[in-house]
């Protein structure tokens, strides 16, 4: 059998911008990562809206271009919410998820947006973790916001980041 070797380096990733030609790829990492996960159409009309973008990383096309993770923001006036940001199991916790929240912020930051909101899952530990440690701060609780398979509730923290 062949050795599955892997890349697991980042500098080997490329990183390109967001568009609805991805929309099914981001669907098919969005159904490995939520429940319930948003459909390629569902991607490929955010996508088409004119202040909504993102950006991801992918595989280089010499290794089969596959995108490993993206994030997905809305702009509002000069304020930003991410919408989604995402990791393909097999290659979380590589830092994939701060590359892509950096290059967001990076983005932003050029484009005089001020602010930079979004909305996680209280017990999402991952995600609450990798937030926090990017610089963002809970500002607010939305109480039983998520529902769960069997019905079950939880809280959602509204965390909001200054950019720049
Ligand atoms: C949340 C998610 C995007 C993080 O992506 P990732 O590439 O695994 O994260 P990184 O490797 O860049 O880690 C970022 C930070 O979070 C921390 N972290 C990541 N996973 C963690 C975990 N399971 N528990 C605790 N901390 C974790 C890391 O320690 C790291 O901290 P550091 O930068 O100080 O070293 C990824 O786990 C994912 O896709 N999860 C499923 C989808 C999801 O929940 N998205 C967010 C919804 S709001």
């Amino acid at each position: 059998m062949k050795w599955p070797f892997r890349q697991r380096s980042l500098e080997d990733l490329g990183a390109h911008a967001l568009s609805a030609s991805h929309a099914q790829a981001m669907a098919d990492i969005h159904a490995q990562t939520f429940k319930p996960s948003w459909t390629d159409g569902e991607f490929a009309d955010l996508l088409s809206r004119e202040n909504v973008g993102g950006v991801a990383l992918s595989e280089q096309a010499t290794d089969g271009g596959a995108m490993l993770g993206f994030a997905l923001v809305r702009i509002t006036g000069d304020e930003a919410e991410i919408l989604t940001v995402a990791v393909t199991p097999k290659w979380q916790n590589y830092g994939l998820g701060r590359r892509l929240m950096d290059m967001v912020l990076a983005n932003l930051h050029a484009d005089r947006i001020s602010k930079l909101f979004l909305e996680v899952d209280e017990g999402n530990q991952a995600a609450v973790a990798l937030y926090r440690n990017v610089g963002f701060e809970q500002v607010a609780v939305r109480k039983n916001y998520y529902s769960g398979d069997e019905g079950q509730k939880s809280h959602a923290l509204v965390m909001r980041r200054d950019v720049g």
